[in-house]
């Protein structure tokens, strides 16, 4: 047996597809409802008092970390925290996040300025102190943030619509206004995403979460140029690998082979074979589990496990994740068994060849 990898360096090795003792596996959404001992925290204080205390947001990272044997840490935070600098006040209830006032015309557009803004988001840059403390150097620690689409579309929509008519109103009515805060907003998650990684992280996600709404050529458009301005701005400044995230995003896998990042993140809708096939096998690939499973017995799990870790196949580029995030209706018991079979079959795969063995 050869000594395992160190984590940091199995992720890292990972992220940029070179070879691994195995692949390394952690969950989206890791710290969150379904643990009963979040459920705890959060009986204490509100969401948002929770992302905001450096002690509290190192409690729920390290809670994930401790109870599921996870291969990386993420900082306990939201993707739509950067709106709050931008005066638009940051709400979760219990119907989701609600943004307001969401931003609705060219007058509101127009007032919106980015400058400075990630200076006012230290209590991230605290927490992410207070986390690489803890962890002492024993995990990778993964920042993140909303693609400039995403953050667009909650900052317009001001919540999670059905069918976000409200950005689709700008797209059609006003593409030059909403042109105009895709820029503003690509400088702030650059901008916010090298923050992190000089406050301690070591690799970072975008989270794209309705690019997928978008036709090939929309997201070529109003998705694509301004989360790859972000990553040009995190690749000028540090050497950490980018993750892009995308759902429902099959149509767009030749698109996103195109983005300047280190590694793809996708959900269960095509398997990574395909996806490697599809987007021209320049990135490492994430995922892509059903998150459903999560539910379901411990040998549906492993199998589903299996399957993944069969398709990806013994070549170097894959992080074992879910398709899209642990849900509240998932348990502790089943996240453990998750991680347990990752780790297994994907050290079998890479000592024999075959996750069967
Ligand atoms: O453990 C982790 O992964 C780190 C923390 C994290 C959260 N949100 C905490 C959270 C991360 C990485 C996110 C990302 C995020 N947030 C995304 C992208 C990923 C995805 O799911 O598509 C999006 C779209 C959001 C916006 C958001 N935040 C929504 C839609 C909601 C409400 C619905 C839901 O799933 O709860 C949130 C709230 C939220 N963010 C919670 C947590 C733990 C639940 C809040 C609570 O405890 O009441």
């Amino acid at each position: 047996m050869t000594t395992p990898m160190h984590p940091t360096a199995r992720f890292l090795a990972a992220c940029r597809r070179e070879p691994v003792d195995r692949p390394p596996v952690w969950i989206m959404r890791q710290a969150g409802r379904y643990m009963e001992t979040y459920r705890a925290l959060k009986s204490r204080c509100t969401f948002m008092e929770l992302c905001r205390t450096p002690a509290l947001a190192t409690e729920a990272t390290m809670m994930a970390v401790d109870q599921l044997d996870v291969d990386a840490a993420i900082v306990f935070s939201d993707i739509l925290i950067p709106l709050e600098p931008l005066g638009l006040t940051v709400d979760f209830d219990e119907g989701g996040p609600r943004v307001t006032p969401p931003i609705r015309s060219r007058e509101d557009i127009a007032r919106i300025d980015v400058t400075g803004a990630t200076d006012h988001l230290g209590y991230v840059y605290d927490a992410i102190g207070s986390i690489t403390r803890a962890l002492d150097g024993r995990l990778p620690l993964l920042g993140f943030a909303g693609s400039p689409f995403t953050l667009a579309t909650y900052a317009i929509e001001g919540g999670t619509t059905k069918n976000k008519h409200a950005i689709r109103r700008l797209m059609y009515d006003a593409p030059d206004a909403l042109h105009a805060l895709l820029g503003q907003l690509a400088v702030l998650v650059g901008d916010y995403l090298v923050a992190q990684v000089r406050a301690g992280c070591d690799a970072v996600q975008v989270f794209d979460t309705w690019g997928g709404l978008l036709t090939p050529a929309e997201w070529r458009t109003f998705s694509a140029p301004y989360s790859s301005l972000a990553m040009a701005r995190v690749r000028a400044a540090t050497t950490a690998p980018i993750i892009h995230y995308a759902l429902e995003a099959s149509h767009l896998v030749e698109a996103m082979g195109e983005l300047p990042c280190d590694a793809l993140s996708v959900d269960w809708r095509e398997p990574l074979s395909t996806v490697r096939a599809r987007s021209g096998g320049r990135h490492a690939l994430q995922g892509n589990v059903e998150p459903g499973v999560m539910t379901a017995s411990h040998d549906a799990i492993a199998r589903a496990v299996a399957a993944c870790v069969a398709d990806y196949g013994k070549m170097p580029g894959h992080i074992i994740n879910l398709g899209h995030g642990i849900t509240p209706d998932a348990n502790v018991p089943a996240a453990r068994h998750f991680v347990a079979c990752a780790k297994e079959y994907g050290a079998r795969l890479w000592q024999t060849g075959s996750v069967a063995g």
